[in-house]
């Protein structure tokens, strides 16, 4: 049974010999969560607590990963000197009182409202926040502190440089096009190649790239939810995700998609809005020169800009290895401009 009180004031859970260290709590160590924790093994950081669907482990004096990881493997048990709550994660999230909070929980249609208020929780303890899910940022953004936020892993590895782009935070920004499915990107690769639809799906799933739930990647709801974070970002509103249709797939037709690749051009699961339009998500013919055919180790951003240029944004940290580094180097960033505020 874990125990139902574990948790000290933050003045009392520092412990003298770690507190120069930054200190993290996961929420959501599963794939991508465990894949960021095998990181944390050579960073210099405080993990102080784990947080899954059920409780939370803590340890304020830090947990330690490699035992955590290795319990983990043998059905959750609970490594000496960690202490465990069944308790709310927005509750947790308070009590624990990390530097950074770092959301790797799945970034389904539930668990929204759950999420959004997670990342309030974080915030209102005065912690930075870093995403690998989707979920909150696409539902509650706008009304976050941008200083004290990493979107690095939620947009593929592109979330820094984006972040970092004055010229979308100024206004400027007419049009967003995210290519950001690299399921669908890569499926369609191996179609093209002669692959048949379940060796192409086999492959996918073996690189790690679909969302737990593959629906999402198919039907758009991974594309929408980072067209939403992307055109808030860029100040084109905040268009809800469930308003936004979902893509016809039966146009991944393998005979369809071979023929326009033998005509010089490829298909891609695209987002779009324009400003003052409405939010889409479809299959789109494209030339092999546009800047939205990347291939399917990249996710793209493109921001139209009112004189017509357009920032290109690429990010390729995909799969739950490379989207654990990119969680790690937001932490790595958010930890830095911690220390130097
Ligand atoms: N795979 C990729 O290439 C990729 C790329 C970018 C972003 N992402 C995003 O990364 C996120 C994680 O994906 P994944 O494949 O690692 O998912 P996953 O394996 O399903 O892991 C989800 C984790 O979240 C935990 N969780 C669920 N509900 C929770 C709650 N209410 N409070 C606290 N923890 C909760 C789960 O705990 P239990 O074990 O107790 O259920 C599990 O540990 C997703 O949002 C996905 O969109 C993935």
């Amino acid at each position: 049974m874990s125990s139902p009180a574990v948790f000290g004031s933050r003045a009392e859970a520092a412990p003298p010999r770690s507190t120069h260290i930054t200190s993290v709590h996961l929420i959501g160590p599963g794939r991508v969560g465990s894949a960021f924790l095998r990181l944390l093994v050579d960073a210099q950081f405080r993990l102080v607590a784990v947080t899954d669907s059920r409780r939370t482990l803590h340890d304020p004096v830090g947990l330690d990963v490699e035992l955590l990881l290795r319990s983990r493997a043998h059905a959750h048990s609970q490594p000496a000197g960690a202490r465990t709550a069944e308790i709310p994660a927005s509750l947790a999230i308070h009590l624990v009182g990390a530097d950074i909070v770092v959301d790797c929980t799945a970034s389904g249609r539930t668990g929204v409202a759950a999420a959004v208020e997670r990342a309030r929780a974080s915030f209102q303890t005065g912690a930075a926040c870093v995403f690998a899910s989707k979920s909150a940022p696409a539902a509650a953004l706008e009304n976050w502190d941008r200083v004290r936020l990493g979107l690095n892993a939620a947009c593929g590895g592109a979330g820094r440089a984006i972040l970092a782009d004055e010229a979308l935070a100024a206004g400027r920004v007419v049009e967003v096009a995210v290519v950001g499915n690299a399921s669908t990107t890569t499926f369609i690769e191996h179609i093209e190649a002669g692959a048949t639809p379940e060796e192409a799906t086999n492959r996918v799933a073996a690189a790690g790239l679909f969302e737990p739930d593959p629906r999402d990647d198919f039907s758009g709801r991974d594309t929408a939810l980072k067209l939403v974070i992307a055109a808030k970002l860029a100040g084109l509103g905040a268009p809800d995700p469930l308003t936004i249709l979902a893509a016809d797939s039966t146009v991944l037709e393998a005979d369809l998609l071979r023929e326009r690749a033998h005509r010089g051009a490829t298909t891609r699961l695209v987002g779009r809005i324009r400003r003052g339009g409405t939010a889409h998500v479809s299959f789109e013919e494209l030339a092999l020169t546009s800047a939205l055919a990347i291939p399917g180790d990249r996710v793209a951003y493109a921001f139209t800009l009112d004189d017509g240029s357009v920032h290109l944004h690429l990010g390729s940290c995909l799969g739950y290895n490379g989207t654990a580094r990119a969680v790690l180097a937001d932490v790595l960033e958010l930890a830095a401009r911690k220390a130097g505020s």
